[in-house]
């Protein structure tokens, strides 16, 4: 049963429900870029993001990683563990885009040696300021212990979805993911928040288009029909390669 809203954010709506360990989380149809400078919406973006993120949660549960999800409920939410959110947004690069080449004036597409892994602070006021592991452990954010977990836990969940991407023509070029420890056992760090296009860059690895909200952020057009195309691609897959126009 859903009671009352706990939180709202850019995306998704928080609500307790009869069991304390438990919470709905609803993804709602609102899309914004620029720390909410740049919003938008298309009916129907809600629901595709809770299938894409309950189907990624499942596939890496399968795999030993452990999130916050419990089940799916109605069209657009979830129920999910209540946890406490480490407020870091971990971030994963497997070739060099966005804000990083932004920074350092390269062009985007370059290949990484190895996944990077950055962390920024999670505050819409400071608009989410990029911290080193060391800023975040001396400025008490997270122990020295936590951000190894996070780095590892961030990683493993890269090498799970590098792989399901791979499988269904998608180049995963970086995410963002967020963790929380739940109330009853402070020490078991698990994935939280969600994992979809919206914090997700993938290109399809044929053509290089992209399929994720940089398609909103720059105004490419196609938000809609990117979205969809990653859920089918994910949900189709079911146990079989995906061919690249092959259907
Ligand atoms: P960035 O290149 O803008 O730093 O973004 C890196 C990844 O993190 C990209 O996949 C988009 C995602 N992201 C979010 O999910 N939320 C945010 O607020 C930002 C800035 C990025």
């Amino acid at each position: 049963m859903k009671n009352e809203m706990i939180y709202e954010g850019k995306a998704k709506r928080l609500y307790t429900t009869d069991n304390a360990g438990v919470l709905l989380l609803e993804f709602k149809d609102s899309l914004t870029a620029f720390n909410a400078q740049k919003r938008g919406s298309f009916a129907g973006k809600g629901s595709i993001n809770r299938d894409v993120a309950a189907h990624i949660f499942k596939e890496l549960k399968k795999k030993g990683i452990e999130s916050h999800f419990l089940r799916e409920v109605g069209e657009r939410e979830m129920e999910v563990r209540r946890v406490r959110i480490i407020p870091l947004e971990v971030v994963v690069r497997n070739v060099l885009a966005g804000s990083t080449a932004k920074k350092m004036g390269r062009d985007e597409g370059e290949p990484l040696p190895r996944p990077l892994v950055e962390f920024y602070y999670k505050d819409d006021a400071l608009a989410d300021p990029f911290l080193s592991d060391d800023q975040a452990i001396v400025l008490g954010i997270a122990t020295a212990e936590q951000i190894a977990i996070l780095k590892q836990k961030a990683l493993e969940i890269n090498q799970v979805l590098q792989g399901l991407f791979q499988a269904v023509g998608i180049q995963l070029i970086d995410f963002k993911v967020e963790f929380g420890t739940p109330s009853e056992s402070e020490g078991d760090i698990v994935l939280a928040d969600e994992i979809t296009p919206d914090c997700c860059r993938l290109w399809d690895a044929k053509s290089g288009e992209r399929l994720d909200k940089d398609r909103f952020r720059r105004d490419l057009g196609r938000v809609e029909e990117s979205y969809s195309e990653v859920l089918k691609r994910l949900t189709n897959s079911s146990g079989h390669r995906f061919v690249p126009g092959g259907r």
